[in-house]
């Protein structure tokens, strides 16, 4: 405040005419994401860019400036130019091959006052970004189109100001599926430039996996799917794409897992040798390149040697990730490398990646790899690890002194949907906010190279999807690596100056609808249903519906709680100024009366189910029931004894409980794998076996007395959790079970 204040009057008319340094503060309001790493706003007039500003500067560069700007290419060199690129450096490190040093990333700019914008930077990275930041500023920049030429009339205006930049860390990464699904070599260029308007800086091309294999490779034509591939055509044409976008690719070729698609073409590399199909459905297969073969090694070999000439990439990705040990546990071949190598199948996926690693080296490449094939120690030629199963993986690869970038699914997959629900957006079953992103960083350290975020396309197949998938996260995703954690209004003031940007680009981010309601309510007599403005959107208008109808933009504004008081349809949806609307969402309102108490007290019960069960539907034939003093695994655990196992069991509790209070009651339960409760024989609230979340909840309305509970669980692996609890009238406890014997309930 005090800062603004004093910039207000030394930007006012001041009496006296001493020249004085310009003062200045941080600026906020800039449509510039990721946030400059230091930023100070100047006092001056506007600098305006019309239809005869000329650039002066690398032509590369400047080109590029003039289309973002919607200058044409005359406006490039010749005579004095209005705003100047200025190249200090005499720096030669090639985007292609790898993500350029942190320095020649750099750049500082300059805007006035009374002098033309400047961009000075010691390499063309951070030439590139200089310009870039010109182009955003003005508002400018589109994506994945040129910016229309300015008319007589136009013109954009930038603000004074004063940046000094570079990012954070040097690897800032995306990565896209297109094995899962084939996208043309259009919406990658588009895709790429994306990253470029994020300043990320590597494309992770996820060219090959069990469903595809995206690539046209001379010296294995029949590897290539018939239902999409890039030839040797589209590839050069994207690394050049990238490259002029300070982009490096790195191309992956999945291995010996996630090769369905190879075996389709070679059974003879399989370790059972039977005719393979190409599968179309998702998930990990115990097929997977036989690592006893000397036939798998000279496949790699030569389709490494195809990729390494068709990628200037210094890093290749080689894959390994989810090798189950299934089929090579069962191979002759196989055994007998374990014999040899004095090691057991996790050992034996080491023994194959170090002999990629060696191939890879002798081609002066290093290998990049998911961390599942992170080394145990040591290792020659060691490559670079994308810790992707969790942030602790990223951390013990650096602790072994593995170059990392970091990428964890739980805050990094962007396939997981951001509202968590599958009427609104495409992708897998999961719940992953922005706020989980914006939550995720890690801290510039040796060995720490970066991040990287994921798109995995079994269920994306459109640009749209893309574009819904990947945005706004992606602009969270490329701060926190450029800038670092920015508080959340910040990333939220500057998204919404940077969106017209975005909406003049046709590109169809996640409009979040409005907050506050649950699929299903119940109510009593009146319920208050207080709708929310996603506070991603805090520009946004509620509307909303009551007759199920969908909202359109003279539909009622939201302003007051709203009152229901009869089985409704309540239909919302947020409206943007720029004319886009989120998915509408509706919600259920359920007239109901409290079911009446209809237990009668018993000791609760829990029978015992084993098996590896995937979902709570095939939960069958009890192996045992007893009697049991609570619904909790502790309570299971005290009444089977020794029966209950580890892993891959279920259990199913009958219990009667206590409802203190008439009114609605919300039952919470958190069940990890999966789990269920039904109360009085209807269906609350269940979780079943989807990676997240593990909490669900559901009301019913009842009567004050006792109410029959089932609650059922099921246990995979690791984590294991239940909790439940209820949520009346009287507030929120666990849930009070009578009947227990040797207790005083009733
Ligand atoms: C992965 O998600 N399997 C890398
Ligand atoms: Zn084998």
């Amino acid at each position: 405040m005090l800062a603004g204040i004093t910039l207000a009057i030394a930007c006012g008319h001041t009496p006296s005419a001493t020249p004085r340094p310009a003062i200045e503060e941080p600026s906020l309001e800039l449509p510039l994401l990721p946030r400059a790493r230091r930023d100070y706003a100047r006092c001056g007039e506007p600098f305006v860019i019309d239809a005869h500003t000329r650039i002066g500067g690398p032509r590369e560069v400047a080109s590029q400036l003039a289309r973002w700007l919607g200058l044409p290419e005359s406006a490039v060199g010749g005579g004095a130019a209005d705003i100047d690129l200025v190249y200090t450096g005499g720096v030669v490190h090639d985007p292609a091959e790898g993500p350029l040093p942190i320095d020649e990333q750099s750049y500082v700019l300059e805007i006035g006052p009374g002098r033309k914008p400047t961009v000075s930077a010691r390499g063309r990275g951070g030439l590139f970004y200089g310009a870039q930041t010109i182009a955003q500023l003005a508002g400018a920049r589109r994506i994945g189109m040129p910016t229309p030429p300015l008319g007589p009339g136009d013109r954009w205006t930038l603000p004074c100001v004063r940046i000094e930049d570079e990012p954070r860390h040097a690897f800032r990464g995306m990565h896209l599926d297109v094995a899962r699904h084939f996208f043309d070599r259009a919406v990658v260029e588009r895709y790429v430039d994306m990253l470029a308007f994020y300043k990320l800086n590597v494309f992770h091309w996820h060219l090959t996996d069990d469903q595809g294999f995206r690539l046209d490779l001379p010296s294995h034509p029949e590897l290539k799917s018939a239902d999409g591939a890039y030839s040797a055509a589209d590839v050069e044409a994207v690394v050049e794409h990238a490259r002029a976008r300070g982009v490096t690719v790195i191309p992956e070729i999945e291995m010996p897992g996630h090769t369905r698609s190879v075996l389709a073409a070679h059974p003879e590399l399989s370790c059972t040798g039977e005719k393979q199909e190409t599968p179309r459905t998702w998930g990990v297969f115990d097929d997977v390149l036989c690592a006893g073969n000397e036939g798998s090694y000279t496949l790699v070999e030569e389709m490494l040697r195809d990729v390494v000439a068709a990628f200037p990439s210094r890093l290749i990705h080689v894959g390994g990730d989810e090798v189950p040990p299934t089929r090579w546990e069962a191979c002759p071949k196989c055994r007998a490398a374990m014999k040899a190598a004095n090691v057991d199948a996790i050992g034996l996926e080491h023994v194959f990646m170090q002999r990629v690693f060696d191939m890879l080296a002798a081609s002066k490449r290093r290998p990049m790899v998911w961390d599942e094939a992170l080394p145990n120690g040591p290792a020659r030629n060691p490559p670079v690890v994308v810790a992707w199963q969790s942030k602790e993986r990223g951390e013990l690869a650096v602790q072994r002194g593995f170059d990392t970038v970091f990428a964890p699914y739980q805050a990094l997959y962007f396939n997981f949907r951001q509202s968590g629900r599958r009427e609104l957006e495409p992708g897998h079953l999961g719940h992953l906010s922005w706020p989980l992103v914006h939550g995720f960083d890690v801290e510039p350290a040796p060995h720490v190279l970066g991040g990287e975020a994921a798109l995995w396309t079994e269920y994306v197949t459109t640009q749209e999807d893309i574009d819904t998938l990947v945005l706004p996260r992606m602009a969270v995703h490329a701060e926190t690596l450029w800038t670092g954690r920015r508080p959340a209004h910040e990333l939220i003031t500057r998204s919404r100056l940077q969106r017209p940007m975005l909406d003049a680009s046709g590109v169809r981010y996640f409009v979040e609808p409005p907050g506050g309601t649950r699929p299903r309510s119940v109510v009593l007599d009146v319920r208050k249903v207080v709708l929310e403005t996603p506070l991603f959107y805090p520009d946004g208008v509620v509307r909303y519906t009551r007759d199920g109808s969908i909202p359109t933009p003279a539909s009622p504004r939201y302003r007051d709680p709203l009152s229901i008081i009869d089985t409704t349809t309540l239909t919302t949806a947020l409206f943007l100024p720029s004319g886009r609307a989120s998915k509408p969402v509706r919600a259920l309102f359920v007239k109901e009366t409290p079911r009446p108490a209809v237990a009668t007290a018993s000791a609760p019960r829990v029978r015992y189910y084993e098996g590896r069960f995937a979902k709570l539907a095939e939960i069958a034939s009890p192996l045992a029931e007893v009697e049991t003093d609570g619904v909790s695994l502790e309570a299971a655990a005290r009444a089977l004894g020794g029966r209950m196992k580890r892993d891959h069991f279920a259990l199913v509790f009958d219990a009667v409980v206590k409802i203190a209070e008439t009114g609605i009651h919300r039952f919470e339960i958190v069940g990890d794998d999966a789990a269920r409760i039904e109360v009085d024989g209807e269906l609350v609230a269940e979780v079943d076996t989807d990676p997240w979340p593990r909490e669900a909840d559901g009301e019913i309305a009842l009567a004050a007395g006792l109410h029959a509970v089932r609650v059922t669980y099921l246990q995979g692996t690791e984590d294991r959790k239940l909790e439940i609890v209820v949520a009346g009238p009287s507030g929120r406890a666990p849930l009070e079970i009578a009947g227990v014997r040797g207790a005083s309930a009733p």
